[in-house]
């Protein structure tokens, strides 16, 4: 990390190198002190400041945010660059963020390269901006403009950059450009600091306030940041920036901080695993084994990384069926402005449904997402063996059968890998990668590239019913139903977890996927389920009564005219029905005790699963349960949670449950094992 200087005429070039996004660190921050200090120097007249390689300055370093705040700090640098007799000039060769644009706004004039991404995503690491944007923002653009900006961490490019005022011009050298900008151009352009403060914009603020409230519920820091840019108008610049600092000093260090920053490593670490050592198949031409919703979404999310894709199904009808599904997604897309005409169109050309699987001789990668019984699969797979190149690897998206069932049912079972989607497949960021008994390191990093090709979080699973994330979901409905049977409503369930920062309860999700998945799955779990765990049987009788959900209008809650829901009295009833039948009397649980219930039957068991290996660390079921099951992103996942909790607090309290249920709540010996060694979840796996 080092700040680079070369002169031009009279200009100082200095260059930010920090690779590979030049984010700002301590030793960042010296080079440019050490710069300022150096200054004023003869014959230089301007510096310009400017970033190695593809990026200008990601923002500040954040792997420094977990200790104290180390000198030189970023405000002073980017004060004194405003404040500099030298004028700065920000030659903005790639993105600037955050940081990286806090130092652009202390420069006198901004040039950029067309299409540079610039924007202030501090919120999505639960801070605000730490080095005056949302005072230098404002009162640059205007304070609807930065409102529009700051609070939600909304990046823009160059181009959009320019209309709004935030640079001044835009060039595919924007070195050059500063180099030779005319004294006279630079002489008129004031710091920021002396421009006036902007006019307060109330419908702004309002909106502004509204939208934070609506797509970043619970979190702290786009709050904040309104508030920070609404009291631009009040107050001296000084007394801004000051509040500003201590609010970013503040929340830096706060649980939310943490635990979005926790999520922005755990993301990047899971792209590029380090025991990966084997090329992947190539990744070119692909089938897809059924055209159904799943198959649909993941030919569609295919396409969309620019791959050719053959589509398989079992007859004319199926494959008329499979294209109709597709032609959905894409004009679903087409509606929604993601896609344009000729992109559809090229879309359309990448695709070849057929029944044939010999149009499949040359993919190098199958997904099966057929129907999920094993004599479907296994006749899939033979004829997947017998079509396509001995080296492709076949993979199949099952959800609950036994993935070395299926692998064994080919010749060379180390082709095999489970690569599980989640529904919407060509929108959900989640890839579970399924790694068999004879799993190949190749096929595993098949998976792995077609993850980074398709931006999913990849993570690694082993074999089990339901993997990581559909057995903690099961583990999760099955103490909503307990406690529902026990005494609650599934809307009191819902609300309780939506206050703890779900987008939607256990009841209102089952509700738009339909009960009948989770029945069919029941039904089958009947031979192996243990005899001593206790069965709630109301989803059983809501299936009897045809109430499977959105799709038929009616399920845990009733849809009428297909509009919002509606509590339905008869399903309270069936609670009290069973639990009559049952000899149960029922309890009135508060939300923190039904929440309490939720998540802890949900930690229980992922310490089961990384117990037994089937999850690799806490950090992959973090991930595994923000990206596939909607679990509050600024908890930082389950397992960040847990350990926010405290491993003692956790195991004292599921004592105490198992006083009622020893079989559901006897705790984890993952949880003993983290006593005993007195160490946090993250830290045993
Ligand atoms: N701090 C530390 N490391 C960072 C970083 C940052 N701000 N931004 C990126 N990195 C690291 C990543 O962890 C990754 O490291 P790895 O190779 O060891 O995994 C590497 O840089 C490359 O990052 P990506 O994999 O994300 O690369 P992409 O090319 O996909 O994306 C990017 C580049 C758009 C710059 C993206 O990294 C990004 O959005 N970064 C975060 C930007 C941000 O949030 N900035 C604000 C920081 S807070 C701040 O500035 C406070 C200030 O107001 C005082």
């Amino acid at each position: 990390m080092k700040v680079n200087t070369r002169r031009e005429g009279a200009a100082l070039i200095v260059e930010m190198e920090n690779a590979p996004v030049n984010a700002i660190g301590q030793a960042m921050r010296a080079g440019l002190a050490e710069v300022l200090d150096s200054l004023p120097i003869n014959g230089v007249t301007r510096v310009v400041l400017t970033g190695a390689g593809k990026a200008f300055a990601a923002g500040a370093d954040a792997r420094e945010f977990d200790g104290p705040a180390l000198d030189p700090q970023l405000n002073d640098v980017v004060n004194r660059i405003e404040r500099s007799e030298t004028p700065w000039i920000a030659a903005i060769n790639g993105v600037a963020l955050g940081g990286g644009g806090e130092l652009a706004l202390a420069c006198r004039y901004r040039i950029a390269r067309p299409g540079t991404v610039l924007g202030f995503p501090e919120v999505n690491l639960g801070i605000v901006p730490g080095s005056g944007a949302t005072q230098r923002l404002p009162r640059l653009i205007g304070m609807k403009a930065a409102l529009a900006l700051i609070p939600t961490g909304q990046a823009i490019k160059a181009e959009e950059a320019e209309t709004l005022g935030l640079i001044d011009g835009i060039s595919d050298d924007p070195v050059q450009v500063a180099v030779h900008l005319d004294e006279g151009s630079l002489e008129l352009a004031n710091p920021i600091c002396d421009l006036p403060r902007p006019e307060r914009e109330d419908d702004a603020i309002a909106a502004a306030f509204a939208v934070v409230a609506k797509k970043l519920p619970n979190q702290i820091a786009p709050h904040r940041a309104v508030e920070l840019i609404a009291a631009t108008s009040e107050r001296p610049m000084a007394e801004g920036l000051a509040d500003e600092r201590q609010t970013f000093l503040d929340l830096r260090v706060g649980d939310q901080a943490r635990a979005l920053r926790h999520m922005f490593f755990a993301e990047r670490a899971a792209k590029a695993p380090d025991w990966l050592t084997e090329a992947p198949a190539p990744l070119d031409q692909i089938a897809v084994v059924g055209g159904g919703t799943m198959g649909a979404g993941i030919a569609y999310a295919l396409l969309n990384a620019g791959k050719r894709v053959v589509l398989l199904e079992t007859d004319a009808a199926g494959v008329v069926r499979a294209q109709e599904n597709v032609e959905k997604i894409i004009d679903a897309s087409l509606k929604r402005g993601l896609i344009s005409e000729a992109g559809a169109e090229d879309r359309r050309a990448r695709i070849t449904y057929s029944a044939d699987y010999g149009e499949a001789a040359a993919c190098t990668l199958a997904i099966e997402a057929a129907f999920e019984s094993m004599d479907v699969k296994r006749e899939v797979f033979a004829k997947l063996e017998a079509a396509l190149p001995a080296e492709a690897i076949l993979a199949s998206n099952t959800s609950y059968l036994d993935l070395d069932e299926i692998a064994a049912t080919v010749s060379d079972p180390s082709r095999v890998v489970g690569l599980h989607f989640f529904a919407p497949a060509h929108i959900m960021k989640l890839l579970e990668i399924v790694r068999g008994a004879a799993s190949s390191d190749r096929a595993l990093a098949t998976g792995y590239a077609l993850g980074k090709a398709l931006r999913k979080i990849p993570v690694l699973a082993g074999v089990c019913d339901g993997f990581i994330g559909n057995r903690i979901l099961a583990r999760y409905r099955e103490a909503a139903d307990t406690v529902f049977m026990d005494g609650s409503t599934p809307w009191e369930v819902d609300e309780a977890m939506v206050d703890f920062g779900y987008a939607m309860g256990p009841y209102e999700a089952q509700d738009l996927s339909g009960l009948d998945i989770a029945h069919a799955n029941r039904r089958r779990q009947d031979a192996t389920r243990d005899p001593n765990r206790r069965y709630i049987p109301i989803a059983d009788r809501m299936v009897e009564l045809g109430k499977l959900g959105r799709k038929t209008g009616a399920g845990w809650y009733r849809y009428p005219g297909g509009n919002g829901k509606v509590e339905d009295p008869i399903v309270a009833d069936l609670a009290l029905e069973e639990a009559h039948f049952a000899g149960i009397t029922r309890t009135d649980y508060g939300a923190d005790e039904i929440r309490g219930r939720l998540v802890l039957a949900m930690i229980n068991e992922a310490c089961d699963i990384l117990n037994e290996g089937i999850a690799a660390s806490a950090r992959d079921v973090d991930l595994v349960t923000v990206f596939g099951y909607g679990f509050p992103r600024w908890r930082g996942g389950l397992m960040h949670y847990a350990d926010s909790l405290g491993v003692a607090n956790i195991v004292a309290k599921l004592e105490e449950l198992a006083a009622e249920d020893p079989v559901v709540w006897t705790p984890s010996p993952l949880l003993r094992e983290c006593l005993d060694k007195g160490v946090t979840l993250a830290e045993v796996r």
